[in-house]
């Protein structure tokens, strides 16, 4: 069964590909951090087990560990990555990229020695944005010493991917083998009512059980800005709103392990939430799988979203 994790790509840093109205937030690292325990407390008391964070989401990785420290839960599951270096550094309007990649041996050996300050609640470890393009799924080294984190300390070792060759990606690296085991447990896919690019391979996967987590569940946003009229008709009938459809969407075409949700109010995760208890008859799926736009198209409107 599907289960609902929280993302903190928006909780951690000032700036994001926020579609929000409201402007006027305090931006200061004191008030994010608050209402970044308080999403993380909501979120736990709503059943939410699953976190996902990066250490190019700002602080998201620091609020996360105190958090935990804090709570002392036992029953809490963290994802992290590597492979991304915040460079904003909590400055409003920074004007070039807000985060830098680099998969290279030496940024994952960096990297670890701040994520793994999250054992023993760590579970999971994914490379942030594999590609084709970075060499990083034939890097021997990096290969290597994520098998080292798999064996030795038993965490699960995933990839994330992003833009239009996500498919390409998720079948080369769900490939890979060291000592004969598949390498890759969890695959975070970017997949919605817009972008379903990878539905088939991400069925594959899960039928041979592989761990699927969606992020960018409701496009970042973008279903309720660019909201089609069939998504807003079946809200309708449900009496719910756009973004309730949208995640259960995601839930009864691919069943996987989590949807992440980044919200970053209480509102939005509460809102969310009510994916869970929906159920979408088979004409309204097949309406919503016509949203389907290419890949590229998807990809590049995703690109042109400001960082505020
Ligand atoms: N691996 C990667 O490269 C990668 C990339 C992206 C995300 N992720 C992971 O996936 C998680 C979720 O992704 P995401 O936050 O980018 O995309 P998302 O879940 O598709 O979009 C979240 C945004 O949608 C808006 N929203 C959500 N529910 C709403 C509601 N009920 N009413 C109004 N607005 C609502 C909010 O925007 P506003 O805050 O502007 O109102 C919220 O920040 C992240 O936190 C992160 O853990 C990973």
């Amino acid at each position: 069964m599907t289960k609902i994790g929280l993302g903190l790509a928006a909780l951690g840093r000032p700036e994001y590909i926020n579609i929000r109205k409201e402007k006027n937030i305090d931006k200061s690292e004191a008030t994010f951090k608050q209402n970044a325990f308080n999403m993380l407390d909501i979120a736990y008391r709503l059943g939410i087990r699953y976190f996902d964070t990066a250490p190019s989401y700002g602080k998201g990785e620091l609020f996360l560990k105190e958090w935990q420290k804090n709570k002392c839960y036992k029953d809490t599951l963290l994802a992290t990555k590597w492979g991304y270096t915040y460079v904003a550094n909590w400055q409003l309007g920074y004007k070039d990229a807000h985060e830098i990649k680099e998969h290279s041996i030496e940024k994952l050996i960096e990297q670890w020695e701040t994520s793994k300050e999250l054992l023993p609640n760590l579970k999971v470890y994914q490379i942030h944005s594999a590609t084709l393009e970075s060499g990083v799924l034939e890097n021997t080294k990096v290969l290597k010493k994520l098998h080292e984190l798999k064996t030795e300390i038993g965490l699960k070792i995933g990839i994330t991917t992003s833009g239009p060759h996500q498919n390409t990606v998720l079948k080369e690296a769900s490939q890979i083998k060291i000592n004969n085991v598949f390498l890759f447990d969890v695959f975070q896919v970017t997949y919605n009512v817009f972008e379903q690019s990878t539905y088939q391979t991400l069925l594959n996967l899960s039928n041979k059980g592989r761990k699927v987590v969606i992020k960018e569940g409701v496009a970042n946003g973008r279903v309720f800005v660019e909201t089609p009229k069939i998504l807003k008709d079946i809200a309708n009938s449900h009496q719910t709103t756009v973004d309730v459809i949208a995640l259960r969407f995601i839930i009864d075409t691919i069943q996987p392990t989590i949807v992440l949700s980044g919200a970053f109010t209480e509102y939005q995760l509460t809102s969310n939430l009510k994916a869970l208890d929906i159920t979408l008859s088979s004409q309204e799926i097949a309406a919503l799988k016509k949203l389907a736009v290419v890949p590229e198209t998807y990809w590049k409107s995703r690109q042109l979203l400001k960082w505020e």
